[in-house]
């Protein structure tokens, strides 16, 4: 994981954000290659799910609706994790992900350690043994404090209490519900009329149209509505760099279907789907798993979870529900509109099921990095390569003169940039010996390298065409160079 942010800072896929002020919990911002490689992913899925499909149309709603919508969803009442303080660090854990450990010092208990889920030790430990060092409590050596991983191997020192509810240790507070929603006000007024959310999920914004898009629309069941977009939830712990944040992007659809189908059967050809499609932009199967759920949300029949084997182990990447008729109807009957829609072949009125598949795009992205990311060695030297699928790698490909003092190389070196680059995102690099500038692309996840040498001006008019995973370079005309990327990209 660290390999994997290292490069990410390095290389301007993704920083901090408000670095420059310290940073700030749980936001991230998109460099030059970042942004790249979030549209190309959103670009692959909304071609793939909404213009290859005809059964599949797209929405852009707003991020802050009425907030009626969101008590009819049931995210006011509902929509929360609980939470625990703990008084000594002042830092606030979510209760389920929380674990303790009793800290001894000569033998006797001062303490205890808190380990979140993932493994990190949290401060509070130490905040309470140096509490109780102040008091004159204890001078002896304090084992085991050191604030670090914890990992397996650890687990013989510490006898894992798992959670707060017990009321053990004593520095935390009961746990409590906490609302994931952000509020903010909207006009003037400022008590509670004029409350308002940022949406936790783009999901509800299909839902509040769909009366629209089926009334403006020529739709027939079965049919999606597809949106991507920002979301928001402040999450207590905000983890794993972009895997868990407090400002993400989803990418939903919501596929009706009539409720006299299959449900189950509609599920799982979606479960299908998807994981065929993460297939096709470069996850390889071996680091897929599903996770079935049993433990169901009140409105869900059932839900599936494609997971990913991300660097800190296996995780929910693609959460794929049947949502049964829980939306449409709740919205109807909040807002007194009927929901119903008239199904022409069956010949009957009725508020259809569905069946959600809901993506993030940071959480794909984040595995699209950690699958692409790959240590060889090229000529006896380290490197470090981001095989990204070339429909979604930030660059395409890398125009590259081999000298920049050469005029007629560079002039040359520019035609060819300019033709490819009407059709694609290229990169042109004139700085520094060649060796360098294909790492800096193999670290970009640039797919191929286009080289113009002595023998393109003053030959047979050939570039070289370097292969980003196997570092294998071939001669080929500029006719044979754009047919390749044609055929290779589309
Ligand atoms: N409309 C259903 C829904 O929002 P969810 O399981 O809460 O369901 C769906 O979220 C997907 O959104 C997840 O599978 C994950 O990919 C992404 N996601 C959820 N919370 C996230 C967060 N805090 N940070 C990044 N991605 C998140």
């Amino acid at each position: 994981m660290d390999a994997i942010v290292a490069v990410c800072k390095r290389r301007g896929f993704i920083f901090q954000s408000s670095e420059i002020y310290g940073g700030y919990n749980g936001f991230f911002d998109f460099g030059p290659l970042g942004v790249e490689l979030k549209k190309n992913i959103k670009d692959a899925w909304w071609k793939d799910m909404v213009h290859r499909r005809e059964d599949i149309e797209g929405l852009d709603s707003s991020i802050i609706m009425s907030p009626k919508i969101w008590v009819a969803s049931g995210h006011v009442g509902g929509f929360s994790d609980p939470m625990v303080d703990c008084k000594v660090s002042k830092m606030r854990y979510r209760a389920d992900q929380l674990f303790f450990a009793p800290v001894l010092v000569d033998g006797e208990k001062i303490g205890y350690v808190s380990i979140l889920e993932d493994g990190n030790m949290q401060a509070d430990a130490q905040a309470a043994a140096e509490k109780m060092k102040r008091k004159g409590g204890h001078q002896g050596e304090l084992a085991p404090v050191e604030l670090k991983e914890y990992t397996e191997a650890d687990e013989s020192e510490y006898e894992l209490i798992p959670s707060p509810a017990t009321g053990e240790p004593g520095s935390l507070t009961a746990p409590r519900e906490f609302n994931l929603m952000f509020e903010t006000k909207v006009g003037a007024l400022s008590d509670s009329s004029a409350t308002a959310y940022l949406r936790p999920e783009t999901a509800q914004g299909i839902f509040a149209n769909y009366k629209n898009v089926v009334d403006t629309g020529r739709v027939k069941i079965p049919f999606g509505i597809a949106q991507i977009g920002k979301a928001f939830r402040n999450e207590i712990t905000p983890k794993n760099f972009i895997f868990r944040s407090r400002e993400f992007e989803q990418m939903e659809i919501e596929y009706f279907v009539s409720p006299d189908a299959d449900w189950s059967e509609i599920h799982q050809e979606w479960i299908k789907y998807c994981h065929d499609w993460l297939l096709s932009i470069g996850l390889p199967e071996e680091m897929l798993g599903r996770d079935v759920h049993e433990k169901l949300a009140h409105y869900a029949k059932a839900c599936t979870d494609i997971t990913f084997e991300f660097p800190f182990g296996e995780q929910e990447l693609w959460g794929i529900a049947a949502r049964g008729d829980f939306d449409l109807s709740q919205h109807a009957e909040h807002s007194g509109k009927p929901m119903e829609i008239f199904d022409e072949t069956a010949k009957k009125k009725y508020i259809p099921h569905v069946i959600e598949p809901s993506l993030g795009v940071d959480r794909l992205l984040l595995a699209l990095l950690t699958a692409a990311y790959t240590e060889d060695e090229v000529g006896g030297e380290k490197r470090t390569v981001m095989k990204f699928h070339p429909r979604i790698a930030p660059y395409k490909v890398a125009v590259l003169p081999l000298l920049k003092n050469k005029p007629e190389l560079v002039g040359r070196a520019r035609e060819i940039f300019d033709k490819l680059s009407k059709r694609y995102n290229v990169f042109w690099d004139v700085a520094g010996a060649i060796g360098k500038r294909y790492r800096r692309q193999d670290e970009a996840g640039t797919p191929w390298c286009v080289t113009i040498d002595f023998d393109t001006i003053e030959k047979d008019g050939t570039v070289t065409l370097r292969d980003r995973d196997t570092t294998e370079q071939k001669r080929v005309s500029e006719e044979e160079l754009y047919k390749f990327l044609d055929e290779s990209l589309f």
